[in-house]
């Protein structure tokens, strides 16, 4: 973020606090359906049209540092992947499906193959491009038998710094385009290192897990001993990105209120030195969280596993700590963030049971709340005439996405 961006969300926060209604011209938001959170139907289609062709978080290249080391992927139940880094040290993704009779090449969640993938079945081996190599008992194959084909089956695999996204479809942008003012906007965070992973599954939609953590209007209630004293509601500052993504500024309370240093280190850039007067946090469409920490920020993945129930993975992202275990106070920062959570999930079981109700409309939204409405139309705008009529969407905050960072 460029010092020009943080000072146009500094200057927009005291816009905010200072107003007693929404801006003019903002539009009465209508419920959103609540259909949309609870028919199997229509999440088969967001898997499909969704979770299928968007750039998906995947890890991170810490998790892999060595040429060889490996990791596995099946958090969306579309074919397990395998991630690994290369001779040249590269980063790729494979479907972890092997070409002989379909075994899943490795069942480790991650290790170290050596110079060779050997599949667990017959030991099929490919290299760790992804090349079929060796076929153990070769004299009962045909000698017609083209091995090349016979490759392992790469999955679309790009870098945002130490992040590894995957993209199941081999149409549509590149990860860069993907992200679009996000990319550089939040660039300082990418190289930071991921740890105290931590995993939950919730009975709930995968949205209603997410709107959860995309305002903060809830926080004296649900948060009144943790959040609600660190951040101020009224100046929240949010903007929507090309993509489906938006980020949210929201102002520190004057008690944990960090001024900048007046000499800025060489790699602070705004975003970083905003951070200390505020919490910078982006959505990634369609399932990735950036709330920030004191000195980083907590990573929230949310996977589907049907259309109520949501795995909520998250990790405290901080500077390397270099050999060894990660310091202490990034414990302390997973059990605090724990502890949040605990009061955000909380809610989240009982919500999905009640938007079965025929008595409801569906969740009514707010200015303050418009980064939902924002999520919900954007997956409209991917379903298109998909999606029943009776569930739609109206676009009303299309003419509302910016293509810069520096806008709100
Ligand atoms: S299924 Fe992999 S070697 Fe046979
Ligand atoms: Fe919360």
């Amino acid at each position: 973020m460029d010092m020009k961006t943080a000072q146009l969300l500094r200057d927009q926060i005291e816009v905010e606090r200072k107003r007693n209604a929404p801006p003019e011209g903002f539009p009465d938001l209508p419920p959103i359906p609540a259909g949309r959170y609870t028919d199997p139907a229509f999440h088969a289609l967001e898997k499909r049209e969704i979770f299928d062709k968007a750039w998906l978080y995947a890890g991170s290249g810490w998790e892999i540092p060595n040429a060889g080391d490996y990791k596995s992927f099946d958090n969306f139940n579309r074919g397990p992947v395998l991630i690994i880094r290369g001779k040249d040290m590269k980063i790729r993704a494979f479907y972890n499906t092997c070409q002989h009779r379909g075994a899943t090449i490795t069942r480790e969640p991650c290790g170290h193959a050596g110079s060779r993938l050997k599949c667990q079945f017959h030991s099929w081996t490919y290299d760790l491009e992804g090349k079929l190599v060796g076929i153990p008992g070769p004299w009962d194959f045909s000698p017609d038998m083209d091995k090349s084909k016979h490759n392992l089956k790469p999955v679309r695999c790009e870098m945002w710094g130490e992040h590894i996204f995957i993209n199941l479809s081999p149409d549509g942008p590149d990860l860069e385009t993907y992200l679009g003012p996000v990319w550089s906007d939040f660039e300082w965070a990418s190289r930071l290192r991921p740890s105290n992973r931590r995993s939950r599954v919730m009975a709930c939609n995968w949205r209603v897990a997410i709107e959860a953590f995309i305002e903060v209007y809830h926080i004296t209630t649900i948060h009144p001993t943790t959040v609600s004293s660190t951040i101020d509601y009224r100046g929240t500052v949010s903007t929507f990105f090309p993509h489906g993504h938006s980020r949210m500024i929201v102002p520190n309370t004057p008690s944990n209120y960090k001024a900048p240093p007046d000499e800025m280190p060489g790699d602070w850039d705004g975003g970083r030195a905003l951070r200390g007067e505020s919490n910078v946090s982006y959505h990634v469409f369609p399932n990735l969280l950036t709330p920030a920490g004191p000195s980083g920020y907590i990573l929230m993945e949310f996977w589907p596993h049907d259309h109520n129930h949501t795995e909520i993975v998250t990790w405290i992202v901080e500077p390397d700590w270099g050999e060894g275990e990660p310091p202490a106070d990034y414990f302390t920062r997973a059990e605090y963030f724990d502890v949040v959570l605990d009061e955000d999930t909380w809610n989240m079981e009982h919500i999905q049971h009640s938007l079965l109700s025929p008595s409801f409309a569906g969740p009514k939204c707010s200015y303050h709340e418009k980064r939902i409405y924002y999520l919900e139309q954007h997956v409209d705008h991917l379903l298109g005439d998909l999606v029943p009529e009776h569930l739609r969407v109206a676009p009303l905050l299309a003419d509302r996405i910016v293509n810069t960072a520096c806008a709100v």
